[in-house]
């Protein structure tokens, strides 16, 4: 395969216009004119032990019924473990073809363990810029056996620390749909697996022709998302009142030095019927720098049924997605393209 060294491999070999297989068709491009600059104000988490903690709930809610993407400030992440989780990501990138060609799929030590380029390659029209590196969680020895050396101890430190804040959050958006909807168990079996993936978009020489990653939803439950301070994530309005003659507007998540991202993914937006908003987003390349950006994921176990919550659909009196193995609903989303919000079709 050509893209066996990555984009970065790519890049490395010296080239100075993007390869025809990068470049998107004109209405996948990422163009600043349909940007709206909105100001997202960053969430305290801290605040949730103080008097202002029913007025935290309010935001954290709100946020996942709007735009499904909001920011977090003291989340319980050490602010130095960010610093070295994005020079990791840069240490691992920065590595060999041949150290990273351990990790590629089918050769990796781990199943759980992934290096890969773009998303689903075989899938795609055009690829996208990006490397990636994800590591499933199966316990702290795996982690320590299998993942990258670069990278291991930042990032089971980051998952560990970060657990905590995930729960509480899906307490609070539990809570917020009625009181009696999920107990503590199932909570746990809704967030039972979580990967960690490292990204890698290296400085592009046409950002104006390609995407660092396009239009798509996240698959599970909640995202926790460390970016650096390049930006570059565009999330999509959705319900924009004043619909302009672009047809689609995007805000900017912009970099906040300490904050971590949250977003809804599909799981959370089917469990809740669609009050949370599982929101389209996608990435921009940049000229002059390589950016990294450190996701979380939490999904439900693979075994686990996911559908609208029973208390929910008796006060909607609707059920809007069906039931579904959880196992399945990954398998198409593997299986295809990052194609907007289509993954959710699945659920229909
Ligand atoms: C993604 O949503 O897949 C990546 C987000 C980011 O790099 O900021
Ligand atoms: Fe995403």
């Amino acid at each position: 395969v050509r893209e066996g060294n990555g984009v970065k491999g790519l890049v490395d070999s010296g080239l100075s216009m993007v390869p025809d297989r990068y470049i998107q068709p004109i209405q996948e491009r990422i163009h600043k004119q349909n940007t709206i600059s909105h100001k997202l104000q960053p969430i305290d988490l801290s605040k949730l032990d103080g008097p202002n903690h029913d007025q935290v709930v309010e935001d954290i809610a709100a946020a996942a019924e709007t735009l499904g993407f909001f920011q977090v400030i003291n989340h319980g992440v050490p602010v130095e473990l960010l610093e070295s989780l994005k020079d990791a990501a840069h240490r691992f990138f920065g590595r060999s073809p041949a150290e990273k060609a351990v990790y590629r799929n089918g050769v990796s030590p781990n199943p759980h363990v992934k290096y890969g380029t773009s998303f689903v390659p075989d899938k795609e029209k055009a690829l996208e810029w990006k490397d990636y590196i994800s590591m499933a969680y199966t316990s702290d020895t795996d982690a320590l056996d299998y993942w990258p050396k670069d990278c291991k101890e930042a990032a089971l430190e980051y998952l560990k620390t970060s657990s905590k804040m995930v729960r509480r959050l899906m307490e609070i958006l539990m809570s917020k749909l009625g009181e009696t909807v999920v107990d503590d168990s199932r909570i746990d079996a809704l967030i039972g697996l979580k990967m960690v993936n490292m990204n890698f978009y290296p400085a592009c020489p046409n950002p104006e022709l390609t995407v660092g990653v396009g239009r798509h939803s996240d698959m599970g439950t909640l995202t926790v998302l460390l970016q650096d301070g390049i930006g570059g994530l565009y999330v999509k309005v959705e319900d924009l009142e004043d619909d302009g003659k672009n047809g689609e507007y995007w805000i900017e998540i912009p970099p906040v030095p300490g904050a971590l991202v949250i977003n809804v993914g599909d799981t959370l937006q089917i469990l809740s019927n669609g009050r949370y908003k599982s929101a389209e987003h996608r990435v921009r390349t940049t000229r002059s720098e390589s950016r990294v950006s450190i996701p979380i994921f939490t999904t439900p176990k693979a075994s686990e049924i996911i559908g609208p919550l029973r208390g929910v659909v008796e006060k909607d009196g609707v059920a809007r997605y069906r039931e579904f193995v959880f196992q399945d609903y990954m398998n198409n989303f593997f299986g295809n393209a990052h194609q907007g919000k289509k993954s959710l079709d699945f659920a229909r």
